[in-house]
């Protein structure tokens, strides 16, 4: 408890905001705790508890998330950071599927909000970009989908071999989603929702999607829709990003487009997340993985885990620190004070060292 001071003068206790910090496997573990210093420079009123979760432990001890890790979670922490799951020791990915996974789902977290934002013209791979044309946000459903592993083996082993996998899509999911998409909008004074999918041939789901898209939309008369086939908006991406507002698409279009996104900000060390459902304990994490090939080597970019640590502050309420933490990145990008895969000199400390700094000067 830290203590404050009212108007009348009398002192009341400000609670700190509980963070779970689950650094997870490969440049994770750089990328996490470069980012939790640079959160505890803005002085917000935070307060981390670590947690070994991931593919270290797990092959010490088999843990993969202890059995009332969700629930502890859940109940003890207003948020969760995380950095990536994956390592080549573990080709299961077992221990990804129930740690990453496990929190999307188990906590719910139905809306994974993928911002896409350009600082700087000279991050963009597409010629003649300016920062204001890439600015727009994918909503990503994150509970349901192909991600929920449902399917079958036939016959297998054999040359007549048969694989399913279900695309579950319920109409509370597909609802909810939407519904988080058009509040977004209008929230943060977005003017357009698109809504992507493959309804030309996912004819069941895509309906689903299509129906209750256009009933939800009608609640929000002030919001303009739009609607796009996944493939059609690929293209867009790359061919006018600044038509792309806000854009709601199933899990797995979702992961797929926006590594794309990523690209137009920059690569996958500039994206971030949350993964969120409103009123319970979310999680923020970067876009990208665990980047085996680099890990370890302070190469990683540290400016994902960063801009994620500064939703979560505002998400928690905390809009001014998460403001500083925004201004740094972009003072960093425009100085050039950047790791290599973004096209500056500096090493994954030196570049949040000097975000650090920028912010405790803020
Ligand atoms: P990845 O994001 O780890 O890497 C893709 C490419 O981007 C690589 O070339 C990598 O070097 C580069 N890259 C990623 N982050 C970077 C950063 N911060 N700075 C500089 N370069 C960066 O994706 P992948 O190679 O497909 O997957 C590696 C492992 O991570 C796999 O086990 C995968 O399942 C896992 N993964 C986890 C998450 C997550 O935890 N949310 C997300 C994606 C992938
Ligand atoms: C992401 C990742 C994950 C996903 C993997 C690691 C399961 O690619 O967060 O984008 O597919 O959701
Ligand atoms: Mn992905």
């Amino acid at each position: 408890m830290d203590e404050d001071r009212c108007r009348s003068g009398i002192l009341f206790a400000v609670p700190k905001k509980k963070i779970a910090v689950v650094p997870g496997d490969g440049i994770g573990k750089e990328v996490i705790p470069q980012a939790v210093s640079v959160i505890e420079a803005t002085a917000a009123l935070v307060e981390f508890t670590h947690f070994d979760w991931g593919a270290d432990r797990f092959l010490k001890d088999g843990t993969t998330i202890p059995a009332d890790g969700f629930q502890m979670l859940a109940q003890n922490f207003d948020a969760i950071f995380l950095g990536a799951l994956g390592d080549p020791r573990v080709s299961s990915n077992i221990h990804a599927k129930e740690i990453l996974l496990g929190m999307r789902f188990k906590l719910d977290l139905y809306a994974n909000v993928r911002p896409v934002k350009l600082l700087d013209e000279g991050l963009c791979p597409l010629k003649n970009v300016k920062p204001d044309d890439v600015d727009f946000v994918v909503i990503r459903e994150n509970t349901e989908g192909v991600y929920m592993d449902m399917g079958g083996l036939f016959k297998q082993g054999t040359p007549d071999e048969v694989a399913t996998q279900e695309d579950i899509n319920t109409r509370k999911g597909v609802e909810r989603v939407i519904r988080f998409s058009f509040e977004y909008a209008k929230r943060n004074g977005r003017k357009k929702v698109l809504m992507s999918d493959k309804s030309n041939v996912m004819t069941y789901a895509g309906g689903l999607w299509q129906r209750v898209f256009k009933e939800i939309a009608k609640e929000y008369a002030d919001i303009q829709t739009q609607h796009m086939y996944v493939d059609a908006l690929c293209l867009q991406m790359v061919r006018d990003p600044e038509s792309l507002d806000v854009i709601v698409t199933n899990n797995m279009f979702g992961d797929i487009v926006t590594d794309l996104a990523a690209a137009l900000q920059g690569g996958l060390g500039m994206a971030a997340s949350g993964n969120i459902h409103p009123g319970r304990t979310s999680m923020f994490e970067p876009v990208h993985g665990s980047a085996p090939a680099i890990a370890g080597k302070n190469m990683a970019n540290p400016m994902g885990a960063i801009l994620s640590g500064a939703m979560m502050l505002r998400h928690l309420g905390l809009t001014a620190e998460a403001e500083k933490i925004e201004a740094a990145v972009l003072g960093a990008v425009q100085q050039k004070k950047t790791t290599v895969d973004v096209g500056g000199a500096m090493g994954t400390r030196e570049c949040a060292e000097w975000i650090r700094d920028r912010v405790s000067q803020a």
